[in-house]
């Protein structure tokens, strides 16, 4: 029988292209984001399964749950709805747009964790595993300025992780975080930036070979498809002319003569 995921933020960027992928691995694919359209062209083209949810409303996720667990048990969880919503200081941002990214970036993931882990403890009883990865940032890792609140939000959404491994351990199941780095998607620069386009495209400016969805849907499906008994517990992933949060080369990459 094929194995079940569930990828939240599955119609549009990292989450689309995790769901397409891992429908041509042969898995069952449940997507879950608020876009019913573009979930609903998802199915028609790649066969996913769409759950219409907004992962930061209990009412939403609960029924979410029933329609998943109508299914049958669930293999792993992608918690990748998410993204960065301003760009201003810590003094002059609003408080509102730090409310949205802790709403879904951490209160999400958490409330689609507690909703599934019965069903995911179902496939680890059948199958031997389950696995949760969640797509944090290396801003969960590392500050910069005019950052504030989405790396307080993927701090706080590292430590969820963290913490959920913690009190996991001795149940087979997987806890694995995937931190990119820059990442070309159509729209989270864009929503960042208030629908800033041009602002948006000056983020991957003059980067040679930015990493873009399906490269990450790459790094998730490999994590999940180890055997189970290999946990990536923590990956960074970034584009190589990327060497940190703050050091982007924008110019091609040579060698040295
Ligand atoms: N792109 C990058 O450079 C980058 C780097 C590091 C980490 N990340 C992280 O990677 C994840 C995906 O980013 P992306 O670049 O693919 O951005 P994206 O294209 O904006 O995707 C975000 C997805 O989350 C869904 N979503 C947002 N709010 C939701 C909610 N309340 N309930 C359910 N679904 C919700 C969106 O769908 P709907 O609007 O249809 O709900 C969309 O499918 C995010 O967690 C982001 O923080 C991105």
């Amino acid at each position: 029988m094929a194995k079940r995921v569930v990828v939240t933020g599955a119609s549009s960027g990292i989450g689309e292209a995790t769901a397409k992928l891992f429908r041509e691995r042969g898995w069952d694919v449940v997507g879950v984001a608020r876009r019913g359209e573009r979930l609903d062209a998802l199915a028609a083209g790649h066969g996913i399964h769409p759950v219409v949810a907004d992962v930061t409303l209990q009412a939403d996720v609960d029924r979410a749950r029933e329609e998943i667990a109508a299914l049958g048990p669930v293999n792993a969880l992608v918690n990748n709805a998410g993204g960065a919503f301003g760009s201003a200081s810590v003094e002059l941002s609003d408080p509102e747009d730090w409310r949205a990214m802790f709403d879904v970036n951490v209160l999400g993931t958490k409330r689609m964790i507690s909703a599934m882990l019965p069903l995911l403890r179902d496939a680890a009883r059948a199958d031997g595993h389950a696995d949760i990865l969640s797509i944090t940032s290396v801003a969960g890792h590392e500050v910069y300025e005019s950052g504030g609140g989405y790396n307080a939000a993927k701090f706080a959404e590292h430590a969820l992780m963290a913490v959920l491994r913690l009190e996991l351990a001795g149940e087979p199941i997987r806890v694995l975080e995937l931190a990119p780095g820059m990442v070309k998607t159509d729209e989270f620069a864009v929503k960042r930036f208030g629908g800033d386009v041009e602002r948006a495209a000056s983020v991957y400016a003059g980067v040679d070979d930015p990493l873009v969805a399906d490269d990450i849907a790459a790094a998730i499906v490999h994590a999940i498809e180890l055997p189970g008994h290999i946990n990536l517990d923590l990956v960074t992933i970034r584009p190589v002319a990327q060497a940190a949060q703050f050091k982007v080369i924008r110019q091609p990459l040579v060698p040295k003569n």
